[in-house]
C-alpha cells in the first residue's frame, strides 16, 4: 500500500479529450474489450451495441425495504414496463415470481442483502450463487460497495468474490455505489467510490449524479457509469437529471422511483428512452412524457 502522507490530489480528468465510453478497442462498452466473448455478449443484452448505452429499470429496492410506493404489486405494476426497458435490475425472488420468461430485457440480479431498513446497511453479504445466477440467464450481477460506510472492507471483498464469479462464467458485475445518510455525495466522493468498485474488476458501476464535477466522475471510471435516478422528483427535473449525465459521460440510467413513481410510469419510461437513446432534451423529452401520458389516459390535453 502506497505512503497516503503527500498524495496529490487528481485534476487532470482530460474531460476535453474524447470520452472513452465510446467504441472502446472495437466494442460498444467501455473497457470491456479484453473480455471473453460471452461476458461481452452479456454486457451487449444490457448496452445496446447502435448507442452504446442502457435504461435500466430498477425495482430491487424491496431486498431492503420491503413493498415501497410503486412495487407493490410487482406483477401488475412493474411486469408491463419490462418490454420498453434495455434491462431490468431485481432480486432473483421478484424475476422468478413476476417477470415473464419470454423477455428479452437484459437481466441484472441483485445479488447482495442481508440488513433491512430497521439495521445498518452496510452488513451485506453476497446472497446468490453464480449457479442460480447462470440459470436465470442473468447478464449481470448488482452488489451494494459502501465506501466509507462501517462495513466497507466486507463490501469490497464481497464485490471481489462477485466478480472472480463472473470471470470464471463470463457474467458481467455491476458495483452499486451506496451512500451512507452520513456521506457527502460529491464529485470527489464519487471519483473515489466509483473507481475503487472498477479496481477491484467490476465492469459498470453505478452512481448519483451530482451537478458540479460529474464528468471528472465518468473520465476517471474505466468503465461504463450509469446513474440512478434516486428520491422521486418532479418529471421534468428527472428528465434534466438524465440528460446532464449523459452530456457529462454516463452510459445510461438505472432509474428506479423516478419512473415507477410517476404519474404515469411508462410515458416516463419513453421520455427516459428517448433523451438517453435518441437524444431528446429535457424540454422534448418532457413533451414526449405528457404526449404520451396523455395518450394512455385516453386524454389529449397535455
Ligand atoms: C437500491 C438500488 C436501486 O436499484 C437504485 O438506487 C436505483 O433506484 P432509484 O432510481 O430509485 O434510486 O440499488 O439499493
Amino acid at each position: 500500500m502506497a505512503d497516503t502522507d503527500g498524495l496529490i490530489d487528481a485534476r487532470d480528468f482530460g474531460t476535453s479529450a474524447p470520452a472513452a465510453s465510446g467504441l472502446s478497442g472495437g466494442f460498444h462498452v467501455k473497457g470491456a474489450h479484453g473480455q471473453d466473448w460471452g461476458l461481452r455478449n452479456r454486457l451487449s443484452r444490457i448496452f445496446r451495441p447502435d448507442t452504446g448505452r442502457t435504461v435500466m429499470l430498477a425495482f430491487d429496492h424491496g431486498y431492503f425495504v420491503g413493498p415501497m410506493a410503486g412495487l407493490e404489486r410487482l406483477d401488475t405494476g412493474i411486469a408491463p414496463l419490462v418490454p420498453a426497458a434495455d434491462a431490468i435490475m431485481m432480486t432473483r425472488g421478484a424475476l422468478r415470481t413476476s417477470i415473464p420468461p419470454t423477455t428479452d430485457a437484459g437481466i441484472v440480479l441483485r445479488a447482495s442483502g442481508g440488513p433491512s431498513i430497521l439495521r445498518e446497511l452496510s452488513d451485506e453479504h453476497i446472497a446468490l450463487d453464480i449457479e442460480d445466477a447462470l440459470r436465470l440467464n442473468a447478464a449481470a450481477l448488482a452488489i451494494q460497495v459502501f465506501i466509507g460506510g462501517e462495513h466497507e472492507s466486507r463490501s469490497v471483498a464481497n464485490l471481489a468474490a462477485l466478480v472472480d464469479a463472473g470471470q470464471r462464467h463470463g457474467v458481467a458485475v455491476l458495483g452499486v455505489t451506496a451512500v451512507g445518510k452520513d456521506m457527502v455525495r460529491d464529485a470527489r466522493y464519487f471519483r473515489l467510490a466509483t473507481r475503487i468498485s472498477a479496481e477491484m474488476g467490476a465492469h459498470v458501476v453505478k452512481t448519483y449524479y451530482v451537478e458540479d464535477g460529474f464528468e471528472t466522475v465518468t473520465a476517471s471510471c474505466p468503465v461504463p457509469i450509469i446513474v440512478a435516478g434516486g428520491k422521486k422528483l418532479p418529471e421534468l427535473d428527472a428528465l434534466t437529471m438524465a440528460y446532464r449525465s449523459i452530456q457529462e459521460g454516463a452510459a445510461g440510467v438505472d432509474m428506479g422511483r423516478n419512473i415507477f413513481q410517476s404519474e404515469s410510469p411508462a410515458a416516463m419510461l419513453a421520455a427516459v428512452r428517448g433523451v438517453v437513446h435518441d437524444g431528446l432534451k429535457p424540454a422534448e423529452a418532457y413533451e414526449l412524457f405528457k404526449e404520451t401520458a396523455a395518450g394512455a389516459t385516453g386524454n389529449a390535453e397535455s
